[in-house]
């Protein structure tokens, strides 16, 4: 599966867009609220290398509760798919256990993500490249 980025949880996103400016990236994307997550988002991209900032907003959002143990370092990685529910269906027989359910998400262009967790290997994003029903 192609890697589309690397997500990291920060609790400033503008102190961790500075370090990745000093590192040599460059912005992908404006600082774009995501309602459905109540995050903050920004991408940034580095020699085909993308990063995504995530910043919690309010203890509301679902990434809040992951301040404790990965705040400001990397915690998903995201992968693109084709059907996303395939993937998701052939990923759950590998032993992955679905987090969300495929949601748009307004930072990538109103693509369809998903979240899984892996026992072994921690959380994976899949990103849907293309509708296909
Ligand atoms: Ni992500």
């Amino acid at each position: 599966m192609k890697v589309h980025h690397i997500g990291y949880l920060v609790k400033s996103i503008e102190n961790a867009e500075k370090d990745l400016e000093q590192l040599g990236y460059c912005r992908k994307t404006q600082v774009v609220f995501d309602p459905v997550r109540n995050v903050d988002i920004s991408f940034w991209e580095n020699e085909g290398y993308c990063v995504e900032l995530v910043s919690p907003k309010s203890e509301a959002s679902v990434a809040y509760g992951l301040m404790k143990t990965c705040k400001n370092k990397p915690y998903h990685i995201g992968y693109l798919t084709g059907c996303i529910e395939e993937e998701i269906k052939r990923l759950k027989e590998a032993g992955y256990t679905q987090i969300d359910t495929p949601t748009e998400a307004v930072a990538i262009d109103g693509k369809r993500v998903c979240f899984l967790m892996s026992p072994d290997s921690g959380m994976i994003e899949l990103v849907e490249i293309c509708r296909e029903h």
